[in-house]
């Protein structure tokens, strides 16, 4: 019997210390049973309380009026599927008659205190069918991607979503995005997660960061082509447009389409052509794009009339020819001089770390959602890497990536560095490589070799 109570003694306290310090582990060994059986249990009465019931039919009162039966109960709506994940539990619910999909969203705060759970979402899958969502603990806290992830080409799991689901950067469906947010707020790591997960997959990598280098340039074995200032940029985005001619002029051929056909008239693709002659896609990461986009003087002004030209082409033509565009800042808004609100509505993923003011998360959100706005306003300084990310539907996800140490990445990059394809028209920017294929990591800048 003694024993017994010390094992149980023992077992609790495990139990406790794991709640507290590693929420995760609690989680997978005690935590989804008890909230499994928790969830199951008091079901029916959770969902009374929360106002989730209908009363039952008309002919079920009348039937058991003549059977001189009790009154039969109030109904929740059904459980279709039950499925604790690594995180915490999926229930898909059928609606009765007469409930909607709002109904369960607006009473997610009731579920989630009645449950003892740590967040409750839900969306609606299907007429009449709603998929809950519930975490058992802060997932955001110590961000932990799941082991599978389903990749595809060109789609990348970058962070973790609040509901414990992965959030994906898909270039195929969102060409083009902007991730803004406070210094320190967490872009660049967001931005390295992009690079380590972009490694492995047959894409060029093509680098503009303006704070000297100092963010990708550790990264150059990945990288077919590098700028460390806005007039190596400015030639580099040049190179990338005559490129980008040069795809379409591919396309064309392809197709035997005249080249009277304007190029933003062709429908097709770098996907739709054959795997033999497809030119490989482009993703152009920029860091810190507010360096682009000042100026001090006549020459520099030019020159960003011409940065911000090329970057509105590419963002408008570039798709088809598989460039894609990842821009990061702290701001982007229309004190930036013109050009910039235009660019801006072509980069349809929008994602705003931590922003100090309304007028910033506004750059991001404004247009989308206002609801995402406030909610971007309230990330809280001492979390960084948390964010909002905006979908072109109007909805919103609070997400937070995988605190990546550059170590981490400059590692991926090298063990990749064979994957980088060379490419003709961006040759004179490909970063020139100090160390032996031996040596691990570059990790003094290197400079491109100008043309
Ligand atoms: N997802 C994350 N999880 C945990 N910590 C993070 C995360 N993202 C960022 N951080 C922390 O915040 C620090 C600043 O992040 P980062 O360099 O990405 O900021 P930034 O927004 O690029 O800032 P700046 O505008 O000054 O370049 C990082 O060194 C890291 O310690
Ligand atoms: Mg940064």
């Amino acid at each position: 019997m003694t024993a017994f109570t010390v094992a149980l003694v023992l077992v609790v306290a495990a139990a406790g210390l794991l709640r507290w310090r590693r929420p995760a582990w609690y989680w997978m060994t005690f935590g989804v049973t008890l909230a499994s059986l928790r969830v199951l249990v008091r079901y029916a009465s959770v969902m009374d309380a929360c106002g989730l019931t209908v009363p039952p039919p008309r002919w079920r009162l009348a039937l058991a009026r003549i059977a001189n039966r009790p009154v039969p109960d109030s109904r929740p709506p059904r459980i279709l599927r039950f499925r604790p994940t690594r995180t915490g539990l999926v229930l898909r619910l059928g609606l009765r008659p007469g409930q909607d999909a709002f109904d369960v969203a607006a009473a997610s705060d009731r579920l989630r205190h009645s449950f003892s759970m740590y967040g409750v979402t839900s969306r609606e899958v299907r007429s009449g069918v709603v998929e809950v969502r519930m975490t058992g603990y802060d997932v955001l806290k110590r961000v932990q991607m799941p082991a599978k992830v389903d990749t595809r080409p060109m789609r990348v799991p970058v962070a973790l979503r609040e509901d414990g689901s992965v959030h994906y950067r898909d270039y195929r469906a969102v060409p083009h995005a902007l991730t803004l947010g406070a210094t320190e707020s967490g872009k660049s790591v967001y931005q390295r997660n992009l690079v380590a997960g972009l490694a492995p997959m047959d894409v060029a990598l093509v680098g503009i960061d303006c704070k000297q280098g100092v963010e990708l340039f550790p990264l150059a074995r990945r990288f077919s082509a590098l700028a460390d200032n806005p007039d190596t940029a400015a030639e580099l985005l040049d190179a990338l447009v005559s490129r980008m001619e040069g795809v379409y002029q591919l396309i064309r051929a392809e197709q035997r389409i005249t080249s009277a056909v304007p190029d933003a008239e062709i429908a097709a693709d770098i996907w739709d052509l054959p795997d033999g002659i497809r030119p490989v896609p482009v993703v152009v990461l920029v860091d810190e794009v507010a360096e682009l986009a000042l100026f001090a003087g006549k020459e520099e002004e030019k020159r960003r009339d011409r940065i911000i030209t090329t970057l509105v082409r590419l963002a408008q033509l570039g798709r088809a020819a598989g460039i894609y565009l990842e821009i990061c800042g702290q701001r982007f808004g229309s004190e930036l001089g013109k050009g910039i609100t235009m660019l801006r509505a072509q980069l349809t993923g929008r994602t705003a770390h931590r922003v100090n003011d309304e007028t910033s998360a506004n750059m991001a959100f404004g247009d989308i959602s206002p609801e995402a706005v406030l909610a971007a306003i309230q990330i809280p300084a001492e979390t960084r890497g948390l964010a909002i990310a905006g979908d072109s539907t109007g909805g919103w996800h609070r997400i937070r990536a995988p605190h990546t140490s550059l170590r981490q990445a400059v590692n991926t990059c090298n063990r990749h560095a064979d994957r980088t394809p060379a490419l003709p028209e961006l040759a004179a920017f490909r970063p020139e490589l100090v160390s032996s294929s031996e040596a691990p990591v570059p990790l003094s800048k290197t400079a491109p070799v100008t043309a």
